[in-house]
């Protein structure tokens, strides 16, 4: 039986009783209402791990002041039971005033500068720092071996792997590929927003992302792929925040550079919804 905990001494307990018994712990963070995305995340860290422990957290830090934290889907006690269909041991469930017990005078904050100051960095004004905050906070309360994030947030990813660094934690990083709805939309906690009439457009985003590998692989210049991305999408009625290639770093290609590893990378809204999404592949 799955184990939901949401006091931090009764998740220390059950932590160090397994730590005494020299098992390995795996994690696996989420902000809840979970889809088969977060469950191949706690499968995959079944398979690196003794135990695994998933949270769920939505965290008011990570969202701007116009942004979807009030109406952001919770539901908790489905997503237990499908946790516990996905192997997953714990399921550590802390309220904000536990996570934030210091509320407004919480001291620290996580900034992870650079890899943030782009894409959705830019975008979304704080949400790294509040990602790498609670994510610092989460490896401090759960304290495991190896973690388990998704490809799908590729930026986030970039994060995560600066602050376990940086910051010396003994954490293993593991990337889990991205999954997809049958018609490639990328799976996400977000979509349940779009009407019937959306829906089926949502999926323009994948499709874009492998146009764009397509043209860079063929040899299009990058400024035309990336101007070709954003037309089509505007085209079909989203808003396009950036429809961009990049360096698996997030940097911008040198035109004269040779090709190599690129992540296509898109983030546009259809509607009330915002979508994120990106494609790795090799160019040369
Ligand atoms: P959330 O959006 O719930 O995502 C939790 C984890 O699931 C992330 O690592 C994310 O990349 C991964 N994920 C989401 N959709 C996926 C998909 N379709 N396929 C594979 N993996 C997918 O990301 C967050 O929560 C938060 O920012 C968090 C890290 C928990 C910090 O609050």
């Amino acid at each position: 039986m799955i184990e939901t905990v949401s006091s931090l001494d009764a998740l220390r307990a059950r932590v160090v009783e397994w730590k005494r018994a020299g098992l390995t712990i795996g994690f696996v963070p989420t902000m809840g209402n979970l889809h088969a995305g977060h469950h191949s995340l706690a499968k995959l860290a079944r398979e690196h791990a003794d135990r695994v422990v998933a949270s769920v957290f939505v965290n008011p830090t990570q969202f701007g002041p116009n942004e979807d934290f009030a109406r952001y889907p919770r539901t908790p006690e489905t997503d237990a039971v499908g946790l516990q269909a996905s192997g997953c041991d714990a399921l550590w469930l802390p309220s904000v005033e536990t996570m934030y017990p210091y509320g407004a005078e919480h001291a620290v904050r996580m900034r992870v500068p650079g890899v943030t100051d782009t894409l959705e960095g830019a975008h979304r004004p704080g949400h790294f720092d509040g990602v790498a905050t609670v994510v610092a906070r989460l490896f401090n309360q759960v304290q495991p071996d190896v973690a388990v994030f998704g490809r799908k947030d590729y930026q986030q990813l970039a994060v995560i792997r600066y602050l376990v660094r940086d910051l010396a934690f003994p954490i293993e990083i593991v990337a889990a590929e991205t999954k997809r709805e049958a018609d490639g939309l990328a799976m996400s906690s977000r979509n349940q927003y779009l009407s019937a009439e959306e829906r089926p457009v949502a999926a323009l985003i994948h499709r874009t992302l492998l146009a764009m590998r397509d043209g860079i692989v063929a040899g299009e210049s990058r400024a035309a792929v990336e101007r070709n991305a954003a037309s089509h999408l505007r085209d079909a009625g989203f808003d396009v925040d950036y429809a961009v290639v990049r360096t698996p770093e997030l940097a911008e290609p040198e035109e004269a550079s040779p090709p190599g590893s690129r992540v296509a990378l898109i983030a546009a809204r259809l509607g009330r919804t915002r979508l994120i999404d990106n494609m790795e592949f090799d160019a040369s």
